[in-house]
């Protein structure tokens, strides 16, 4: 469900675009979909549809739009016309909820098809459940209905038990609820979690199960819930490399929003910020103050120190790039040596270029590489030399000056 406009964030973004720990928000709940191997994902959109779409344009996912936001009961309401003779169970998830987990949906989802329930619901109990639907059970422990915020007493306000936002329908009972929920209450919108109501009434089966973790409730509403989002994805990716074989030197300072491969005795420093998709090898040294963006490969033994930004390039074991440098659209070889301040200027203003720097480099200090240029095997560059595009250096040379020239065929064996 991803129709809202999301008045809270302020925003002339759509909610579910906003980016939390460097991707879209919507994309957490549709990876989990595609892990789940659900059959058929369809993605409700009104406000903004056309850009939400784009999110996941070239996919197997149906989007539906909502001509009107009626509430998360109208917005549901609309996938009858593709599930109208479905007879299976249907998986509900909001767009904003980013932190609920594949292991909680799959739980759900056992959990249902165990139980035989109408409806199963994902819960939390909270300390602090403002701002969330309360479940609200009978004397006999069993959910009897759902109360939002708004409407919600001082009793039913002190209830720490949450509707995270994610449930499990059998499609029948829940097309058969939908038709019966009426927008009476203070918004006047149709509210999903009105269906409970109903299906209690009919005596119909609702069972809950816990969510893994209490956070995974946090529903993006705010900015700052945006940020809090960021930062338990964030923890997550460094307990995850830190309960295995990698060094994470201060947590407090690492942003690793990534989906990240590191190898065994990896060290990251403090201050470093790790982006997109990289892959980093065993023994590496990153940071401090080092900035790794999408699509970089670190092989093994591979140093990158401080204020170094290293993006969509490839860098060959035992390579180090140690200060000050840009290093983007590259190639680099194994046993290279990249000088403090060294850039590689990638970008001509139409295009990105590529840089391949071969095994056994040296690269001096302050040198800029103009893209596309070759830097042979093991040659040499001399402090702040300029290698112009297309004037690559052939293996063993030494260049130096502006534009670099050839000082030395060859270079002595170091
Ligand atoms: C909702 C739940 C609440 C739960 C909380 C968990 C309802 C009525 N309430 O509240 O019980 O604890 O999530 O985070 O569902 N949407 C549409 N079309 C609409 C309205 C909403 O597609 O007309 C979508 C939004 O894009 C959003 C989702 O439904 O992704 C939830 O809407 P939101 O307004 O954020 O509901 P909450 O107040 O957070
Ligand atoms: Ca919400």
């Amino acid at each position: 469900m991803a129709a809202g406009e999301g008045k809270r964030m302020k925003s002339d973004i759509p909610k579910v675009l906003h980016r939390v720990a460097g991707k879209p928000m919507l994309e957490y709940m549709l990876e989990a979909f595609r892990q789940l191997e659900v059959k058929k994902t369809i993605v409700i959109v009104g406000h903004k549809a056309q850009k939400v779409k784009e999110a996941f344009k070239g996919e197997r996912i149906k989007a539906l739009r909502q001509p009107k936001l009626l509430g998360s009961g109208d917005a549901l309401r609309l996938t009858r016309s593709v599930l109208a003779n479905f007879r299976g169970d249907v998986l509900v998830v909001y767009g904003d909820t980013p932190l609920v987990s594949y292991e909680s949906l799959k739980n759900l989802i056992q959990s249902h098809r165990a139980t035989q329930a109408a409806c199963t619901i994902l819960t939390a109990v909270t300390k602090n459940p403002t701002g969330f639907g309360r479940i609200v059970r009978g004397e006999d422990n069993r959910i009897a209905t759902i109360v939002e915020e708004q409407e919600a007493d001082t009793y039913e306000k002190a209830i720490g038990e949450i509707n995270v936002g994610a449930y499990c329908f059998k499609a029948k009972e829940l097309f058969l609820s939908l038709k019966e929920i009426k927008p009476d209450n203070i918004k006047k919108e149709y509210y999903l979690t009105d269906t409970i109501k109903v299906l209690s009434k009919k005596r119909a089966k609702i069972e809950s199960v816990y969510a893994r973790d209490e956070e995974e409730a946090l529903g993006v509403n705010s900015r700052y819930a945006l940020s809090q989002a960021g930062a338990i994805i964030n923890k997550r990716n460094i307990e995850k490399l830190s309960s295995g074989e990698v060094t994470v030197v201060d947590p407090a300072t690492t942003y690793l929003y990534a989906d990240l491969e590191v190898g065994r005795d990896t060290i990251i420093y403090p201050h470093t910020v790790i982006e997109g998709k990289v892959k980093i090898g065993r023994g590496c040294r990153i940071g401090p103050f080092a900035h790794i963006r999408s699509g970089t490969i670190l092989q093994d033994n591979v140093h990158i120190g401080n204020f170094v930004e290293v993006v969509r390039s490839k860098v060959g074991s035992g390579s180090k790039i140690k200060h000050h440098s840009y290093i983007g659209d590259t190639i680099v070889g194994k046993d290279v040596n990249i000088g403090a301040g060294t850039i590689t200027a990638n970008y001509d203003g139409k295009n990105k270029n590529t840089t391949f720097i071969d095994e056994g480099v040296f690269i001096g200090v302050g040198t800029i590489l103009i893209a596309p240029v070759k830097i042979g095997k093991r040659a040499a560059t001399g402090a702040g030399s300029v290698v112009i595009k297309n004037r690559n250096v052939p293996a063993g040379a030494t260049v130096a000056g502006i534009p670099a020239k050839i000082l030395k065929k060859k270079r002595k064996k170091r």
